[in-house]
């Protein structure tokens, strides 16, 4: 099949609404990614999915979704991120979505709102190379008697990367 969003199963929507910044919170300010092209990122949460975002102690609730903005424009000195060049995003489904992945979905979005890769499809396929992993650490590090371990901020949290 071409190289193209066809091989995307059925219409695709956005799992941010057009106006997620209004109510999204930022999790990570605009920053270098390490992982993604070197490019200018900013992290958002959706209001149900912050909490544990931040916090990586609670879990994320059925239908929680985190936004990377992926940018064109940027500088570090100066903490600049202008024009989405894309969005990476993922969101919580019901147990069972895709166990091997902590059931989240991940997809990509272009500037136009265009779905390009999501989920199973060939082009979603790199994503879980590293996000099957990020934060599911089987050895807990080592903590003082009483504190329950979790993994480290190094180590992301729940298939999340961002340290
Ligand atoms: C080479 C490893 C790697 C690959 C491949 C990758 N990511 Fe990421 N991703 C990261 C890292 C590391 C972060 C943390 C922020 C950063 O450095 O960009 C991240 C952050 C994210 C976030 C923000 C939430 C978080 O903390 O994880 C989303 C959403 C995301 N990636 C989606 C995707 C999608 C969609 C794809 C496939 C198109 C993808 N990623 C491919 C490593 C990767």
């Amino acid at each position: 099949m071409a190289d193209d969003a066809a091989d995307v199963a059925g219409p695709l929507a956005p799992f941010f609404p057009v106006d997620y910044a209004a109510t999204y919170l930022e999790a990570r300010s605009c920053n270098q990614s390490v992982d993604h092209d070197l490019i200018g990122v900013r992290i958002l949460a959706s209001p149900m999915a912050y909490p544990a975002y931040v916090s990586r102690r609670v879990p994320f609730p059925v239908g929680s979704v985190v936004v990377k903005e992926e940018f064109d424009d940027w500088d570090l000195t100066t903490r600049r991120c202008e024009k989405i060049k894309r969005w990476t995003a993922a969101i919580k489904g019901p147990p069972g979505t895709d166990p091997a992945l902590g059931d989240w979905i991940f997809q990509v979005v272009s500037p136009e709102r265009v779905v390009t890769a999501q989920g199973q499809d060939a082009k979603a396929r790199s994503c879980r190379d590293c996000h099957a992993i990020c934060g599911t650490a089987v050895t807990p590090r080592a903590v003082s008697p009483g504190q329950k371990p979790h993994p480290s901020p190094n180590d992301g949290y729940d298939h999340m990367c961002a340290d």
